[in-house]
């Protein structure tokens, strides 16, 4: 089932400039699907369509059936989660707490809901400890991860996730995989990332954007095959990728170290 349809969608920042070039895009829900390119070829403009914080210079955005030229960023954000890439343009609230509940309070939700909302997000996130801290006082990692809560506070069908790796250490990354294998049952998943051993372990689809445009829409295991489309965007695919890529007789699109192990039992199975 269709939760976002885009159509001819161009975008111009500044008159002439098109930022993004005529993007044809069908989400389905219930997906994990990965935006990767190199900094600069759109990726943020794109998804910042999806809840209407930018609209389209030229196209159309339709959600569930509905066009969304009419309807308004609050509204949008009900079915389309946008945490940003940058948590200090999110958040403005100076408890924890009160940040996570800005969003559900606006959709009219009161008293215990919102405080059971409130608590379960940040339990997801598990900053539950935190919530009445200052979000100054909390390092980027938490700050990254409160942003995340309160969009998971609203409850939205698709929450969108852009680059929620940068800058965290190897426990911030467990947890943030942690976390969209918990948001996957039950919502649809959009992330940005730059973080090639995070998109192969969670999406199911990769899109693949370089200068507006989207140069490759299919699997993960097609993305890290298709090296001239990798090199044109400046990604490496991840290294168990490449090294299974450079072994004479490997499966070319090895994504995880236990895939890596099957094949490599599979030919000395084949050898004997
Ligand atoms: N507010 C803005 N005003 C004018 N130009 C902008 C603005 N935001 C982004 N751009 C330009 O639009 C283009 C696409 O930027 P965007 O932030 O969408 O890229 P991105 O793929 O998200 O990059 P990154 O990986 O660095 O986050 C870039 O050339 C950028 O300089
Ligand atoms: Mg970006």
């Amino acid at each position: 089932m269709s939760l976002i349809e885009i159509k001819n969608l161009f975008f111009e920042y500044k008159e002439g400039i098109k930022v993004l070039k005529n993007i044809n895009l069908f989400l389905s829900k219930s997906e994990v699907v990965a935006i990767i390119g190199q900094n600069g070829s759109g990726k943020t403009t794109l998804v910042k369509h999806f809840n209407g914080l930018l609209r389209p210079t030229k196209g159309e955005i339709i959600i569930n059936d509905e066009t969304t030229i009419k309807k308004s960023v609050a509204e949008l954000s009900h079915t389309c989660g946008y945490v940003f890439q940058n948590p200090d343009d999110q958040i403005f609230n100076s408890v924890v707490e009160d940040e996570v509940a800005f969003g559900p309070t606006n959709m009219g939700i009161k008293g215990i809901e919102l405080k059971v909302r409130v608590d379960e997000a940040l339990k997801t996130v598990g900053l539950f400890e935190e919530k009445k801290k200052h979000p100054l006082d909390l390092d980027l990692n938490q700050k990254k991860l409160v942003a995340i809560a309160s969009i998971v506070a609203m409850n939205p069908e698709l929450i969108i996730l852009d680059e929620p790796t940068t800058g965290q250490d190897h426990a911030g990354l467990i947890k943030v995989e942690t976390l969209i294998n918990e948001l996957r049952k039950t919502h649809t998943v959009v992330i940005i990332s730059h973080d090639m051993n995070l998109v192969a372990r969670v999406a199911d689809r990769v899109i693949m954007m370089c200068n507006g445009e989207i140069i490759f829409d299919g699997s993960p295991k097609e993305a890290f095959t298709k090296n001239d489309l990798m090199k044109k965007t400046y990604l490496k695919p991840p290294i168990i990728t490449e090294l299974a890529q450079s072994i004479k007789g490997f499966r070319k699109d090895i994504l995880t170290v236990d895939e890596f192990m099957e094949e490599l039992i599979r030919l000395r199975k084949n050898k004997k």
